[in-house]
């Protein structure tokens, strides 16, 4: 592929300025200054520096970012902050959409990508890749509403019945649940149905991908196999 195609692709900007970076020597492949625009090189594992910065090529980025409070999942963030401004320009220049959404109040595992098919194959309803949740609720959690999280409430103007697997008590105000669908404020109506109330909300895992240790704020590119653990292919839990 031709270099400023390879730049352009990575989200360096329009081909001008790709080609600009090129012939003001700012692109070097194995410590060597490329400054041909006709250079073509294959793509695959390429590694190349720009100004000194180093990046490997990506066809698509798969990221996990642990969203933190105040943060909203919209490009146009009108009253808090918003996601984007936790990743890098050339990432948004690529077109980086976030994998269903989090509310502004809730924390956790948030996955962003510029793959619409991935995008496509997390968030279809049909596909109900389970996500895990942990709550904490304004009032002590009853045994009731644990059986009734578990067999399923109705929400209002959503068709079907909603039901969480997995549902542990952690402490007396504290759960962890799966839910397997991913209406609006979901996790939240669905306490307010069986009578309780969430006062925080953290998302730990989508599929078998669970959030680790990642840093508040801080994000990775995701590997092969935690992109299958978050497309819920495979059967073990894999860690951040
Ligand atoms: N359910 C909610 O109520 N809020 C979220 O952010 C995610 C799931």
């Amino acid at each position: 592929m031709l270099l400023e195609k390879i730049l352009q692709s990575q989200g360096f900007g329009s081909r001008k300025y790709c080609q600009q970076l090129i012939k003001n020597g700012a692109v070097t492949i194995e410590d060597q200054v490329i400054d041909d625009l006709k250079f073509k090189i294959s793509e695959q594992q390429l590694n190349f520096k720009v100004d000194g910065k180093a990046y490997l090529y990506r066809e698509h980025v798969y990221l996990a970012l642990n969203k933190p409070k105040n943060y909203e999942c919209s490009h146009q963030a009108t009253h808090h902050f918003s996601v984007f401004d936790l990743v890098d320009d050339l990432l948004l220049n690529r077109g980086v959409q976030c994998i269903g959404r989090l509310d502004q109040d809730t924390t956790g595992l948030l996955l962003l990508t510029d793959d619409g098919k991935f995008l496509q194959a997390l968030t279809h309803p049909k596909k109900h890749v389970p996500k895990v949740y942990i709550v904490k609720t304004a009032d002590e959690i009853s045994v009731e509403q644990i059986e009734k999280l578990t067999s399923g409430v109705e929400l209002r103007n959503e068709k079907g019945i909603f039901a969480a697997t997995d549902v542990q008590k952690i402490s007396e105000n504290k759960l962890s649940l799966t839910i397997h669908q991913g209406v609006y404020h979901q996790v939240k109506r669905m306490l307010a149905a069986v009578g309780n109330k969430v006062i925080t909300l953290h998302r730990q895992q989508v599929g078998l991908l669970d959030l680790g240790q990642l840093a508040q704020g801080e994000f990775i590119f995701l590997d092969e196999q935690q992109i299958r653990a978050a497309k819920n292919l495979d059967e073990l839990i894999v860690t951040l």
